[in-house]
């Protein structure tokens, strides 16, 4: 009997995103709080003995995960997307992970999370956060993982329409100083106090201000979503996608239908 494996693949935002210096392997060194949030595609796996994906993209990390989790074997995987790709939300990067989770146990592999993570590391850098899932601290390039506690949480997620290109976004930024204070353990800190206000407050992201330089249309959105009363809004990861906290899920669909009313593309989300 054939039978059909359905996961989710959860989105990720960038609560704080910190870039310190180019590494010998071009990649760069960096510390982010990484939170999935409730927008997700979703991945159909059909047992096949030929392997094959339908998003139609030249780079398809569904495919690059499963050949790096066994090239011997087939599936045929369908990808309902609704994660805005090139947008800074990991779409691609969680239907990789979402991948390397389901072929795992429809192959009978019996691989750990940790080894998943780190077959994750040869598809994309933010795969390892997503095969861990839930909200993580991730360093090195991407690849070292550990899981931390983040208060639930509403917000508005936002994309401008344009696609960025996360290497010419990296090459325009401007490393921090190693000996900086951490902008990842100042948001950890404002999680421990439950405050919303300063939870807010302590959203930094490194690749921003290349990001809207590069692309105004990513200022603009950030614009519309302070204008419409969130408490505090960063990019999401290279961009192009604007994320920004709000006190309640009803006031985050309230803000979500506004910026839709002015062409964004908008969701209400919450944490996962
Ligand atoms: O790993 P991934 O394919 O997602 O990275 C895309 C590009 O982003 C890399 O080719 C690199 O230019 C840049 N990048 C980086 N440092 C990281 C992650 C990505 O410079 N830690």
């Amino acid at each position: 009997m054939m039978t059909t494996t359905r996961i989710e693949a959860f989105a990720k935002a960038n609560f704080t995103l910190e870039v310190y210096g180019k590494r010998v392997d071009g990649y760069h060194a960096l510390r982010s709080l990484v939170v999935p949030i409730s927008l997700s595609d979703t991945l159909e796996i059909v047992p096949s003995a030929a392997l094959s994906s339908d998003t139609g993209y030249a780079d398809d990390l569904v495919l690059k995960a499963a050949r790096a989790l066994d090239p011997s074997r087939g599936a045929e995987i369908r990808v309902t997307k609704r994660i805005p790709a090139g947008g800074g939300l990991g779409g691609g990067s969680a239907d990789a992970a979402a991948a390397l989770v389901a072929l795992n146990e429809m192959w009978n592999l019996g691989r750990s999370r940790e080894e998943l993570c780190e077959i994750g590391a040869q598809v994309g850098s933010d795969v390892p956060a997503l095969v861990l899932g839930g909200p993580v601290v991730m360093q090195g390039r991407g690849e070292v993982v550990d899981r931390v506690a983040c208060p639930p949480l509403d917000f508005v997620v936002a994309n401008p329409g344009v696609h960025t290109s996360t290497r010419e976004v990296y090459a325009h930024c401007t490393p921090r100083d190693l000996a900086a204070s951490s902008a990842t353990e100042a948001c950890l800190a404002a999680f421990e106090t439950g405050d919303l206000g300063r939870i807010a407050a302590s959203f930094v992201n490194d690749l921003a201000l290349p990001a809207c330089r590069l692309h105004p249309e990513i200022s603009d959105a950030l614009a519309s979503l302070r204008t419409a009363g969130v408490l505090g809004a960063t990019v999401s990861g290279s961009g192009s996608s604007v994320f920004g906290l709000v006190e309640s899920a009803a006031r985050a669909m309230e803000i979500a239908e506004s910026l839709g009313k002015k062409g964004l593309s908008a969701w209400a989300v919450h944490t996962m």
